[in-house]
């Protein structure tokens, strides 16, 4: 039985359920993978938990953001430079709402787990769209696996089929449908439910980002598709690159239209290569039956890679909400450790 220790910074919505998923999987990973997950602490703005074993703490699973002080362990001020020290290497599990444009907070902090050869799993797109190039050289420099499938995709594996199942091919260009926020909201539209009520249903959900402005302005796609363009071209695309359009300016009167014509629009972001010049873009596009991202509706996503040896390959699913992000999380963490095959 391999153990391994995991700091877990943030307890918000994805943070929660990544220990529920901890929780639920516990025998899972022991008998399948030979894995044993050890919550050494939790991290939060005003202090944080650290135990042998926070995983057996009876009320741990429904507690709220405001019941961890309550929990066995709980130290005010606790910062995660005190519990690198303390704790045994293992995993940082980043789960922060960060700055797009510095990355900040998580960003610092997962520099400094890097530089302590700490792993570390992230969950907020912040420190990659400012520094994720940056971000992957600390970690290969210090011989440790930084991972990020929760910030780009999540439950939808679009970067480890980017990065490890398409290993050897050139991606030539990809589409996606990223973002499960907009893709729900154009699907609800679609069916007559105006953009206001189909943004609160996509918020109860607890999919849409704290600034939904994110989601339907195409940022959130912005993102998603910059970092997986940057890790499959291992390239260093910065934002301010891709050009941007929501779906703020879509009439309902247009998505009815393209139903009416048997056709559905759905926010797009897309890596063209045209004369050998990269560039890319997300904005709402009107598809075909035909197309291979047709049938993505609801909060599903879907991503289309094209490749020079492989033909385009497309993967459908992985719907977006905080517990498949926090499986994703969970994925990462057992291709750092476990046996998987
Ligand atoms: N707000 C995102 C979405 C979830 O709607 O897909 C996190 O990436």
């Amino acid at each position: 039985m391999r153990p391994a220790a995991v700091v877990l910074l943030g307890f918000g919505r994805v943070g929660r359920a990544f220990t529920r998923v901890l929780l639920d999987t516990r025998s899972r990973l022991r008998e399948r993978y030979g894995l044993q997950l050890k919550l050494r602490a939790i991290l939060t703005s005003r202090g944080g938990l650290l135990a042998e074993d926070i995983l057996s703490q009876p009320r741990l699973g429904e507690a709220s953001r405001e019941d961890v002080p309550a929990l066995s362990g709980w130290r005010p001020g606790l910062g995660l430079d005190d519990v690198l020290d303390k704790v045994e290497r293992g995993v940082l599990v980043e789960c922060l709402s960060s700055d797009l444009g510095t990355g900040e907070p998580a960003l610092g902090f997962i520099r400094r787990a890097l530089a302590r050869g700490w792993h570390v799993a992230a969950a907020s797109k912040g420190p990659l769209a400012a520094a994720g190039k940056n971000l992957m050289e600390s970690a290969r420099r210090a011989g440790v696996f930084f991972r990020f499938s929760g910030a780009t995709g999540a439950a939808l594996p679009a970067a480890d089929v980017g990065i490890r199942s398409l290993a050897g091919s050139q991606v030539i260009g990809l589409e996606g449908i990223l973002n499960g926020t907009t893709n729900f909201i154009l699907t609800r539209m679609q069916e007559g439910i105006p953009f206001e009520q189909a943004l609160a249903e996509a918020q109860r959900r607890g999919i849409a980002e704290s600034d939904p402005g994110r989601d339907v302005e195409g940022l959130d796609t912005a993102v998603k598709l910059l970092i997986l363009s940057n890790v499959v071209l291992e390239a260093d695309f910065k934002l301010s690159d891709v050009k941007v359009e929501g779906i703020t300016r879509l009439s309902p009167a247009q998505v009815a239209q393209a139903a009416r014509e048997g056709k559905k629009i759905k926010l797009l972001g897309r890596l063209e290569t045209k004369e050998g010049v990269q560039a890319l873009s997300v904005a709402p596009a009107v598809l075909e039956p035909g197309h291979p991202l047709f049938q993505v509706d609801g909060v599903e996503k879907g991503i289309t890679f094209f490749t020079d040896t492989m033909g385009p390959v497309t993967l459908i699913g992985g719907r977006s909400d905080p517990r498949g992000a926090a499986a994703a999380l969970l994925k990462d963490i057992i291709g750092m450790y476990g046996r998987l095959t």
